[in-house]
């Protein structure tokens, strides 16, 4: 059986990617600190897929634990070959991902971000097992640019959570044997297989509304805080910035349904076990860029609720326009996204409808 390690399996990504991946037959190995999420979001993916109770006690182990954990990790490979399993695949979401809180607390980032992934990556080697894909983010590119963002454009991130994305990145691309992390696709002459997954703004959920997306601290992007508006928790939503260099003068953002980043991230990991070393560097994202305005109207127009706003100054660490040009990841991994924006909206509210406590 094809076993995988998800770390921050409980988070939004990692909770929809989980679902997509038991559903697809592997059996995982789902760890998580819990740090921004709950335990419920697991079992709420248990309930969702298709497996049957038994089932899901052969083919799902949670692990309540820390990714730097170097002891815990190898104790997960240990026990799973000790069942006779080995786990060849690691998927690793586990990390911090608020911009604007990676400037006060840079140094929590570089450490759970880039320390973390350096504890796994040494784990997987002394067990021989060289594929992962890595959760990383548009935010490697840097400030605004007009046109859509393509992998071999420079990487020049404006604030700590990019660079520690940009970092990891480069460690991979290092530990492959490959030159670049500006190039999609590349042999790696040490035999590692290895996606980089450059998500632009996942959003939505998973249409039956039981798992969504739902961080602990003050939330930083855009659907989670229009959410919160729409159900009364909060007054009015920021805008923050209305003399960006944009058509309407608010930043204009690359939003993708988090199934279709779940199914992205399938499509990574069957490539990555089926074909040779390799380094693949991958947008995800729809292509399609909507502004924070243009955003208020869909969300509006979907659910039928009115979105008051403010506007106020630029917020650190933001760039105009972040917009993915989403080829590569059809050439390299046959994925393009197959729901729309309106569906993001519909889906986002139905979590929260549905949820307003979140998983409380
Ligand atoms: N959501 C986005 O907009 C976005 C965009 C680009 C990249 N990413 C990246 O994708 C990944 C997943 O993002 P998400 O939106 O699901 O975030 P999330 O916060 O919902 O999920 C991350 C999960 O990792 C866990 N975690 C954090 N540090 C850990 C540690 N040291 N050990 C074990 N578990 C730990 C958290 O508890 C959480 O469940 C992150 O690495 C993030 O940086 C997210």
């Amino acid at each position: 059986m094809r076993c995988v390690l998800v770390t921050g399996a409980a988070g939004f990504i990692g909770s929809h990617t989980a679902l997509v991946l038991l559903n697809d037959g592997y059996k995982l190995f789902l760890l998580d600190n819990f740090s921004n999420s709950s335990p419920k979001a697991l079992h709420h993916v248990a309930d969702l897929s298709i497996l049957t109770k038994e089932e899901l006690g052969e083919r799902v182990s949670i692990i309540n634990g820390d990714v730097r954990d170097s002891a815990l990790l190898q104790n997960i490979f240990s026990r799973a070959k000790s069942n006779g399993e080995e786990i060849t695949s690691v998927i690793h979401f586990a990390g911090l991902k608020a911009v604007g809180e990676s400037f006060e607390k840079a140094i929590d980032y570089w450490d759970n971000n880039v320390a973390g992934t350096i504890k796994l990556l040494q784990v997987m080697e002394n067990n021989a097992c060289r594929n992962i894909v890595f959760s990383s983010s548009a935010t490697v590119y840097g400030s605004s640019k007009e046109k859509a963002l393509i992998e071999t454009d420079p990487i020049s991130p404006i604030n700590p959570y990019g660079l520690t994305k940009a970092t990891i990145e480069k460690m991979l691309a290092n530990i492959a044997g490959c030159q670049s992390t500006r190039i999609a696709k590349q042999y790696s002459p040490r035999g590692w297989k290895i996606a980089c997954l450059r998500y632009f703004n996942p959003a939505g959920a998973h249409p039956s509304g039981k798992i969504g997306e739902n961080p602990k601290n003050i939330p930083n992007n855009l659907f989670p805080l229009i959410n919160q508006v729409a159900i009364g928790t909060k007054e009015f939503l920021t805008v923050f910035g209305k003399d960006w260099p944009t058509p309407d003068g608010t930043g204009i953002r690359d939003f993708v349904h988090v199934m279709d980043v779940a199914e992205g991230h399938k499509a990574a990991l069957d490539i990555l076990i089926s074909s040779k070393p390799q380094l693949l560097i991958i947008n995800l994202g729809s292509g399609k860029g909507t502004s924070v305005l243009d955003l208020i109207k869909k969300f509006q127009f979907s659910t039928g609720i009115d979105i008051p706003f403010k506007f106020s100054s630029r917020r650190q660490g933001d760039s105009a326009i972040s917009l993915a040009n989403p080829s590569k990841a059809l050439e390299y991994l046959n994925w393009k996204p197959k729901r729309k924006i309106e569906d993001i909206c519909r889906d986002s509210w139905n979590w929260q409808y549905k949820n307003p406590m979140g998983y409380k």
